[in-house]
């Protein structure tokens, strides 16, 4: 738990960033979770993933920019990759996740309002080729900006999707307000260090919130992403689709790439659309360091290739 909060709180610091990019082997790590760092190293994953049944949502890797200009570059990042897609013609076989810090929410003077005009084209761009932009959902202190574009953006484009995380208290309900038709929401349990006056701090706790939300969006009009590993909430999502009748188009399991792919593959083969999540770009650092902090296993295999290299 501890080793845990470090992580996360490492996760935001440049100084570190500093010297575990630097780190050639980090390298060999980083490659079981992000595709690649250019455009066609991730389509060549996406072409693999489409081979064996398997939807993507493409993230070009990047948050927390500093300034206007940069927010720019990632919405032009957006755009570039979309022209990619298209000739691989998977419409909504292949959409896209943004980070709204990645667009210039986080600036000090009008970053709500940077974001959503930097963020409109891109979802233009996909409705445009006939797919869909859900936007991922970062630290606590975003997600009433988060849903407040969500909201704007899914006037004129209803199929825009959002991310809830079932370790805030506030989740439950917004999982009733989004449950209507045509909503599309992932649910994770959520991967940021949050304080104990908005979070479950307990893994029980979380696990707990997830059951409930999963429920409430299953039963709920819209449609359900469940964004997990965890086979116990694959287990319930299964069983409450046998329960409620849905059929394969209205839900979906997403994984993140390099994550459990076996059952990726046996879910999809299944029948069940199943989506993996596919980070691709340069600015790996904080995505990588999340993923580390998740499991044990993770940050001891990157220890094992520091020891062995
Ligand atoms: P958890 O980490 O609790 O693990 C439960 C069990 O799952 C483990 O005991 C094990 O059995 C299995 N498992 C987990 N990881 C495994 C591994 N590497 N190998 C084998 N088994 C493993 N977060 C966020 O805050 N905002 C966001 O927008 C997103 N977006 C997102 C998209 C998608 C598609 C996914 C899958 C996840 C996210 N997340 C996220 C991350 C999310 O919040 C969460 O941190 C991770 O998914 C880890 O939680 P799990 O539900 O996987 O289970």
């Amino acid at each position: 738990m501890l080793t845990q909060k470090a992580l996360l709180a490492a996760s935001r610091r440049p100084a570190l960033r500093r010297v575990v990019t630097g780190t050639p082997v980090t390298r060999r790590v980083v490659d079981r979770f992000v595709a690649g760092e250019t455009l066609p190293e991730a389509l060549d994953v996406v072409r693999a993933l489409a081979a064996d049944g398997i939807a993507v949502t493409l993230d070009h890797l990047g948050e927390d920019v500093p300034d206007r200009a940069a927010a720019t570059r990632s919405r032009d990042a957006y755009l570039a990759l979309l022209d990619g897609l298209a000739p691989l013609q998977l419409g909504r076989r292949a959409e896209v996740s943004v980070k709204l810090s990645a667009f210039g929410q986080a600036l000090p003077i009008g970053g709500h309002d940077v974001a959503l005009q930097l963020v409109r084209p891109v979802v233009e761009a996909a409705t445009a080729m006939g797919t869909t932009v859900t936007l991922d959902m970062e630290d606590s202190a975003t997600v009433d900006s988060t849903l407040a574009v969500l909201a704007e953006l899914r006037r004129d484009h209803p199929g825009t999707g959002a991310v809830l995380q079932a370790m805030l208290h506030r989740t439950e309900d917004d999982a009733r307000t989004l449950a209507v038709p045509g909503s599309r929401v992932r649910l994770v349990k959520g991967a940021y260090r949050e304080p104990a006056g908005v979070a479950f701090q307990d893994k029980a706790d979380v696990d707990a919130a997830y059951a409930r939300c999963l429920e409430v969006l299953v039963r709920g009009g819209g449609h359900p992403m469940a964004g997990t590993h965890d086979p116990a909430m694959i287990e319930r999502l299964l069983a409450l689709v046998a329960e409620t009748g849905r059929t394969p188009d209205s839900y979906e399991f997403q994984l993140l790439y390099g994550i459990r792919p076996d059952e990726q593959v046996r879910l999809a083969a299944a029948g069940h659309t199943v989506r993996a999540y596919v980070p691709y770009g340069a600015d790996w650092y904080g995505y990588f360091m999340r993923r580390l902090a998740e499991r044990p296993a993770n940050l001891q295999f990157f220890l094992r290739s520091l020891a062995t290299r």
